[in-house]
Formats: structure tokens, sequence, C-alpha cells
């Protein structure tokens, strides 16, 4: 591809010409759509594109078909395995990684507390960060994307949603009482089991697909030894009290749902989120 090619002396270029023609190739093996190789080849860097096709040659996609969202810090794509089960491919953008807007959810939160500035490292932290806060809200039992596996600033995780369209998220569909009910829950179950505060929780953070209520986007989530972990919390609280408000639906005082949150177990024990 002529991008590829600079000016080099007759040996590099030669050289350089080369490694863009297999670079190609791989990245023919890995996107399927013409036009989305060449945005592809602008947004990213030659290493991602490695890290995905090592990813394609361990099987954790066949190729990627399409891509679902592009936003400021990751672009998301819709991949495809050999079993023709679909997932969604987080590429965190290492030409964006705003370390500063990111240290507060890194810097005190004891699982991550080594970390380089420069915008790769940043990205791979984020991509291992997201990973690792899915797996721990899944082995404790949340409803979250299956994570399946990250490499270098790639994320896999299992694709909510049909046929590469991702499940609308609570702004899109109607919402009742139940589903802040359900949302309420699952803020505790993430404080009190998998030790987690989302600190990026929103309507556009929670898929609702045919009545189920899936929280994403992870990559903000703190341990909640954190030191900033009750601001997170609360600011949380407030934005799906906000939303269901508006929404009409009437919601616990958001002093009382964080009691409720954080309150140790009493001797009824498990008391859930009740209705105020
Ligand atoms: N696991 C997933 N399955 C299907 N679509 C997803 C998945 N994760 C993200 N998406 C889509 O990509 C969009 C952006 O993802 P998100 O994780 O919220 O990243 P960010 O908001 O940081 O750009 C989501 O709004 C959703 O449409
Ligand atoms: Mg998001």
């Amino acid at each position: 591809m002529v991008k590829y090619v600079r000016e080099q002396d007759e040996k590099g270029y030669e050289k350089f010409h080369r490694t863009a023609e297999r670079i190609d190739k791989r990245d023919r093996v890995i996107l399927k759509n013409e036009e989305e190789r060449s945005v592809f080849e602008e947004v990213f860097d030659r290493r991602t594109l490695m890290t995905l096709y090592d990813l394609g040659n361990r099987g954790a996609f066949s190729y990627l078909n399409g891509v679902v969202s592009s936003g400021k810090e990751a672009r998301v794509y819709w991949g495809v395995t050999d079993q023709k089960t679909d997932v969604a491919v987080k590429i965190y953008l290492t030409s964006s990684s705003d370390f500063k807007k990111r240290a507060q959810y890194v810097l005190g939160d004891p699982r991550f507390n080594r970390f380089s500035k420069d915008s790769r490292s940043v990205a791979e932290l984020w991509a291992r960060k997201e990973y690792t806060n899915l797996e721990q809200a899944y082995n404790a039992g949340l409803r979250v994307p299956k994570p399946g596996v990250f490499l270098g600033n790639v994320l896999i995780m299992e694709f909510i949603g049909e046929q590469g369209v991702p499940s609308p998220k609570l702004a899109d569909v109607e919402v009742s009482k139940k589903d802040y009910l359900t949302v309420s829950m699952a803020i505790k179950k993430l404080y009190k089991k998998a030790h987690l505060v989302h600190a990026d929780l929103s309507e556009y953070n929670i898929f609702k697909l045919h009545q189920e209520i899936i929280l994403f986007d992870f990559g903000s989530a703190v341990s909640t030894e954190h030191p900033l972990t009750m601001q997170f919390l609360a600011r949380d609280v407030q934005n799906i009290s906000n939303f269901f408000k508006k929404r009409g639906i009437d919601t616990t005082p958001e002093e009382k749902l964080l009691s409720q949150i954080t309150k140790e177990r009493s001797k009824e024990s498990e008391a859930s989120i009740v209705e105020s």
C-alpha cells in the first residue's frame, strides 16, 4: 500500500516495502472490509495490528466484521470466532491516552500501583484494568460481558447484542421501577461481592437486552480500597438516580440508597435494596 512507502535509500525502501506488504496481508486477514481497513490504518499503529494478529492466531477471533463504536479512548469492533460466535473487541487508542484524566482511577488502587505514563503503556494498562474489573465482577456473579482475553491494548469479551448490533442501552429504551431496583442491586453487589465501584456508571454504560440489565465499560472501575471510593460511588448513585427520576420513576433518596449499598450485614442480613 502506497502509504507505507516513504523516502528511503534503496535497501531501506526494499525492507520497508516488504514489511508493509506483510502487514497488509495480515491486515486483510483481520479486517474484512476494505473501507474500514484504511480507517484502521489511520487510527492504529502497527503494534496494535500485530497484537490483533496474535490474538487471531490464538483463536480469540477469526476476523473483525466491522466497527460498532469509535469513541475518544477506544474503538469497539464486532469480531467473529471460528465457531461463529460474536465477540466484542475493544481496542484502546494509543494516540489519545490522556494519563492525567485517568490517573485518579489508578492512583490509590492497590491492584494497579505500578504504571508508566507513556501513551502505549496507559492504553495497555486500561485494557488490563478493564479485563481485571470484568473478571472480578463476573466471578462475583454480576451480569457483565464475560471477559475473554486481553493482550496489549486489546480486550476481548462477550458480545452483548445480536448480529453485530450492540444491545440498546438504558438511555435508548423504556425503563421501569424494576430496572431501577435491578441497577441498584447491581451497584450493591459490585460493591459488596466484587469489591468494586464502577466509577463511570450512567444510562450509557448499561445495556438492557430482552429485560436483562447488563453493566459494562469497566475501564474506570476501582477497587473499594481506593481512597476516592465513596466519592465515585456517590456519583454513580447520583447519575442513576437522575436518569430514573428524569424518566418519571420514583427513586430512593440517594443518601438512603448509598447507605443501603454500603451498610454492613445486619441481623436481617442480605437486606437488599428496598423501596422507599
Ligand atoms: N461487550 C459489548 N458487546 C457489544 N457492544 C459493545 C460491548 N462493549 C461495548 N460495546 C459497544 O461499544 C460502545 C462503546 O463501548 P464502551 O465500553 O462504553 O467504551 P467507551 O464509552 O469508553 O467508548 C458501547 O456503547 C456499545 O455500543
Ligand atoms: Mg461507555
